[in-house]
């Protein structure tokens, strides 16, 4: 479904991903984990069309999206959950909802997926008409989960989700995320919480210095000796 091959990104001099290459199969939970700095966040903007690499190639459902518009990525069905949470905050929480859906015209299907996440997310719909600012930390995630799935999308990409939440926050993110997954929607998560992280994946890349160093299944890289050392603090 998705094929990223030697995927290379720079900001002038720094070169943060330097050699990419990762595939993820429809249906698949996929994990990106590496340490602060390795280059996650900078490889999904590359997928979601955010910035434009310097070299390698991006195929998602056989079309080459390499240097894509984000709204084309978007259009074809990657949406992007973005790292921080960035909900908008002067908006209300249907507003930011709205938002998500702004490239459909199918006024009764948007009510339909507005309707199923407020009963998935009651706390959300109980915010319906507040500002999205004044959320906590845990309904924002919520909110910015839901606000990427309002595009019906095929892929959707998180980054650190977990990031910053409290730790009965950080499970039920991840418990909906694999809710996500068993809805029939792929995913491709970034993690600096690798345990977790691999817990739930079907497949993983370490990404060290931009670089893929290793990958397998979530068990095996949970195996891995050099995986438990620096990731898994064994
Ligand atoms: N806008 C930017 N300008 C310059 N360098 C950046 C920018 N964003 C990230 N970097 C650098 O690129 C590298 C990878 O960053 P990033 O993709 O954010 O890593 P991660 O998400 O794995 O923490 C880091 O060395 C970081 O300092
Ligand atoms: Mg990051």
């Amino acid at each position: 479904m998705l094929e990223v091959e030697g995927l290379v990104c720079r900001y002038g001099k720094v070169e943060a991903v330097r050699d990419l290459t990762m595939r993820v199969e429809r249906g698949e939970l996929v994990t990106l984990i590496g340490a602060n700095g390795a280059g996650k966040t900078t490889s999904l903007k590359a997928i979601s069309g955010l910035l434009s690499p310097a070299a390698g190639r991006i195929v998602f459902d056989g079309q080459d999206i390499t240097r894509a518009s984000a709204r084309r990525v978007l259009e074809l069905g990657i949406a992007h959950c973005p790292e921080g949470r960035r909900v908008f905050p002067y908006m209300t929480v249907r507003e930011n909802l709205e938002m998500g859906c702004f490239l459909r015209r199918d006024a009764d299907g948007i009510a339909e997926d507005m309707d199923k996440l407020f009963a998935r997310f009651p706390i959300l719909h109980e915010r319906r008409d507040q500002a999205a600012g004044t959320l906590s930390g845990g309904e924002q995630q919520m909110l910015a989960i839901s606000r990427a799935l309002m595009s019906r999308p095929k892929l959707v990409l998180f980054d650190e989700p977990s990031l910053g939440l409290a730790p009965n926050l950080v499970e039920r993110t991840f418990e909906i995320i694999e809710g996500i997954r068993k809805d029939g929607v792929t995913v491709v998560m970034v993690e600096q919480n690798a345990f977790a992280a691999l817990e739930l994946s079907d497949r993983s890349y370490v990404l060290e210095q931009g670089r893929v160093t290793l990958t397998g299944t979530g068990r095996e890289l949970l195996e891995n000796p050099h995986v438990r050392q620096a990731y898994l603090g064994a």
